[in-house]
């Protein structure tokens, strides 16, 4: 049967490591996992059975494997090291007989986003983050037709615009919506992505280096590699939508704690086809799964057993191909999650009453 692995590492430190070591998740402080995960070794985490493609009836298994390192440590520890450990995943993943191996979250982050770490490995490696800019804005132009915002008039706007994920998100949103706010650190890499976006798009285009076109936007898709929260309850307008594709993410808590005039999601979900059991809780429901998993376990299902998105110059027809692969074998944008809970239609009303009111 044909195979994939897939890495996964805490995010949120304690109750991720809870999940597979209750014990020690309990007891341990977030900085004392942090000083001992430097030293400890990659985790064998779970099977995953039933992936089962609808077009062609294949079964494919995999494995959730665990690089012990926090997003914080990705970033702040030497490159070389970083790399070391998830290479060393990677041989894992090698050795249980993976054909092929996606990179979740801050593994994909790292450095140049996965070429180097491929260059090493004899796995074909993926980041996922082809699926996850389809997903990610396939799921904001649902948001706003549920919130009855009308896509082609609509103020938009990208966090984390430069990025591997956010640069192709932008690029497909300027080509639909009206105005399009580009947000990121960099003054000089936002106003190349404007000049190259003002070629095909239609939207009329503002970059900024901080979070004040937020006040204006209706849309918002979020995906910085920030460690902590960057978007807070004072940045947003009243019945705005967001959507947060970031992990850890980068929308603040008290948004959902202070805001009922805001609509947050969750990026990113994908509904797995077949009676999928990943034999691990990783935060979702059952038979859903991150975006970035699901194109690992797509171009399993499809046989496609080569380094596929590595880099962070993303091409459109990667993006086109995968979705297509994707949607040929069953996988769907999975619903709307807010904060981890299920979104329902009273909520969605109660946040568009909410959001009148404050406008009035
Ligand atoms: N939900 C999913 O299925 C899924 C899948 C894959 C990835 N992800 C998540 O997506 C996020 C981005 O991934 P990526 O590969 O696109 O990363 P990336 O290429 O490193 O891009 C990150 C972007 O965030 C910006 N940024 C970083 N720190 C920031 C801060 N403190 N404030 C404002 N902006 C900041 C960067 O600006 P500069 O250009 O100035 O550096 C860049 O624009 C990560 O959180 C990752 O875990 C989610």
């Amino acid at each position: 049967m044909d195979s994939f692995a897939f890495i996964i590492h805490p995010i949120s430190v304690k109750r991720d490591v809870q999940r597979k070591y209750p014990f020690l998740g309990r007891i341990l402080s977030e900085r004392q996992i942090e000083f001992f995960s430097q030293y400890f070794p990659p985790v064998y985490i779970s099977e995953i059975e039933g992936i089962t493609s609808e077009a062609t009836g294949k079964q494919i298994r995999g494995w959730l494997i665990a690089c012990p390192f926090t997003p914080r440590q990705m970033l702040e520890l030497p490159e070389g090291r970083v790399y070391n450990k998830i290479v060393q995943t990677g041989r894992m993943a090698e050795k249980l007989g993976a054909q092929i191996l996606g990179l979740g979250a801050f593994t994909s982050v790292v450095g140049d986003a996965g070429v180097s770490i491929a260059d090493r490995l004899a796995v074909p490696v993926t980041t996922g983050d082809a699926y996850t800019i389809a997903i990610a804005v396939e799921s904001i132009i649902k948001a706003a037709e549920l919130m009855d915002i009308p896509l082609r008039d609509a103020s938009v706007a990208v966090v984390g615009a430069t990025g591997a994920i956010g640069q192709v998100c932008a690029e497909l949103l300027s080509e639909q919506a009206a105005h399009l706010a580009l947000i990121g650190r960099r003054a000089d890499a936002l106003e190349e992505l404007r000049a190259r976006l003002k070629v095909k798009g239609r939207s009329e285009i503002v970059v900024s280096t901080d979070m004040a076109p937020l006040a204006d936007a209706q849309l918002i898709l979020t995906v910085t590699s920030a460690v902590h929260a960057v978007i807070h309850p004072e940045h947003l307008r009243p019945g705005s939508v967001v959507c947060d594709v970031a992990r850890p993410r980068d929308v603040s808590a008290m948004v959902a704690a202070a805001r009922d005039d805001i609509f947050v999601i969750d990026g990113g979900m994908v509904d797995v086809p077949g009676p999928v059991d990943f034999h691990f809780n990783f935060g979702f429901p059952p038979g859903k799964a991150y975006a970035c998993m699901a194109e690992t376990m797509a171009l399993a299902l499809e046989g496609r057993f080569e380094d596929y998105t590595l880099g962070r110059q993303i091409t459109r027809a990667r993006v086109d191909e995968i979705t297509a692969i994707a949607r040929k074998h069953g996988f769907r944008l999975g619903g709307f999650r807010s904060f981890e809970k299920e979104v329902t239609q009273e909520q969605i009303e109660a946040v568009r009453r909410n959001a009148r009111r404050r406008q009035k």
